[in-house]
């Protein structure tokens, strides 16, 4: 390939994220070629969708369009490939066969990388073939170029992010416009944020496949989903947003990567209590931030738009650069390469932090008293209790009481919660809230 010949782009995808890299390829195209000293001309020639006929906003030739996305493999004017069709299944197949090709791949797919990363980065090195995916963790955010090149000389300590704009988003919109979940979350979704089916961000593992990602490109070694604790924001309810309000802090689903002095890795991702003051509390609507520290930089700050459909067409657009580059000057492998065989995860039960517990009870009198008596017993210290009431009416039953639990081991709170579920009074499993003491 002569410097400058243009590259050819296979576009698995022309949904949400597909079309917009059409459309920044269309709009920015000339000013990347520019940019790169006429280094990069990209042109897409081939789409694959599974539905050629259905109306799409952005405009691409009906020629290019195919419903088999192994076109894009065997087409010899496809230099590249984007996989932009999400799931693990197809994708995962079409990854490995433009890998097996020796064509490169971009793709913003967390939950591939995430559960099969292991499998298809193997295959990267093997053929030496890089796999570039800057769009996987928060949208438009250069994270991942941060994390592997720029922060490449430091030993990182800490990763904590709001890495999921779907349920940022929904979290603001109930806290602010009082909206009740459902509203919220289609709101999201019209606006391009939510996955096609939205479960995993709502349940905690798209943001978790993020931080998997983050984790094994700072700490080096494969990280296996089944060992990660995870909780999402479903069962949050405007009375904890409230409550967490008059408490001053803020409710965020946040993620948590940390290593600890043993060299072990804690990584969890569920939705906490932040302090008002703290700078993650103000990070709104679809936005993201992930607070990195490290030996070298201390502590640093990436901030903008975690999700839709421009910001992450823009780090697809850095990745086909990128890619350009490698294929034209040959700057070897990218990507996630092991350099531990094996790991050590900090159990979910040893960390700690202060928490937030609501239990679903029937109102009589003695109830607090007896959950209060269980948390005596397993020595975890109450800092507040609530059970909120309508004033108009003070004798009404309550069926919510809300405790405030000093610092203390999880696994020692799952305990005496087990032992609080069994009581009579309480009808439901708690739900918990870590309060996170962040610096
Ligand atoms: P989307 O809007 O649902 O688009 C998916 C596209 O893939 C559609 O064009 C669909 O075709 C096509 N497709 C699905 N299965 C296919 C198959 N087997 N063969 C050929 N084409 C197939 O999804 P999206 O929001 O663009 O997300 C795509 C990927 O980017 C996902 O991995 C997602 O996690 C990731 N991502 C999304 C965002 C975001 O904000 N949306 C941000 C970061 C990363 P039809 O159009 O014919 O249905
Ligand atoms: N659904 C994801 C989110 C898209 O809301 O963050 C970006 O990865």
């Amino acid at each position: 390939m002569s410097d400058s010949d243009p590259i050819g782009i296979g576009l698995a995808g022309f949904g949400t994220v597909g079309s917009g890299v059409w459309n920044v390829l269309q709009r920015n195209g000339g000013l990347i070629t520019d940019r790169t000293g006429g280094a990069v001309r990209l042109e897409v020639r081939r789409i694959a969708v599974r539905d050629p006929g259905k109306p799409r906003e952005a405009k691409a030739p009906e020629a290019l369009f195919t419903t088999e996305w192994k076109d894009l493999i065997e087409d010899p004017s496809v230099d590249v490939v984007v996989e932009l069709i999400g799931g693990t299944d197809h994708a995962f197949e079409l990854v490995a066969a433009a890998l097996e090709a020796g064509k490169p791949v971009i793709t913003g797919n967390k939950a591939l990388l995430a559960e099969r990363g292991v499998e298809l980065f193997t295959l990267s090195k093997e053929r030496d073939t890089p796999i570039h995916f800057e769009a996987a963790v928060a949208g438009g955010i250069p994270i991942i170029k941060a994390v592997q090149e720029s922060f490449i000389g430091n030993r990182i300590h800490t990763i904590v992010g709001i890495i999921n704009g779907t349920s940022n988003y929904i979290l603001q919109r109930m806290t602010e416009a009082g909206l009740d979940y459902p509203a919220a979350l289609a709101e999201a979704s019209a606006k391009g944020y939510a996955e096609a089916d939205p479960t995993l961000d709502v349940n905690g593992w798209d943001a978790a496949h993020k931080a998997i990602l983050l984790a094994t490109l700072a700490y080096g070694f494969p990280i296996d989903p089944k060992n990660v604790y995870v909780r999402g924001i479903e069962m949050i309810k405007p009375l904890d947003i409230t409550f967490a309000k008059e408490l001053g802090y803020v409710v965020k689903l946040l993620s948590v990567v940390r290593e600890h002095d043993d060299g072990a890795v804690e990584i969890r991702t569920q939705p906490s209590f932040i302090r008002r003051s703290h700078i993650l509390a103000h990070v709104n609507d679809v936005f993201n931030a992930v607070a990195v520290s490290g030996d070298g930089i201390g502590d640093s700050l990436f901030y903008g738009r975690g999700a839709g459909q421009d910001p992450t067409a823009s780090s697809v657009v850095a990745d086909l650069v990128e890619a350009a580059r490698v294929l034209k000057h040959t700057a070897g492998h990218r990507g996630f390469l092991p350099y531990r065989e094996t790991g050590t995860l900090v159990p979910i039960a040893d960390t700690e932090t202060a928490s937030y517990v609501r239990f679903p009870v029937t109102d009589r009198p003695g109830v607090i008293a007896e959950i209060s008596q269980v948390l005596a017993e397993a020595e975890i210290g109450i800092s507040g209790t609530h059970s909120p009431v309508d004033p108009d009416h003070p004798d009404a039953d309550f069926v919510e009481v809300v405790f405030l639990l000093h610092t203390c081991r999880f696994g020692k709170l799952k305990r005496a919660l087990k032992k609080i579920e069994a009581l009579d009074c309480v009808t439901d499993r708690p739900v918990v809230f870590r309060i996170e003491s962040l610096t």
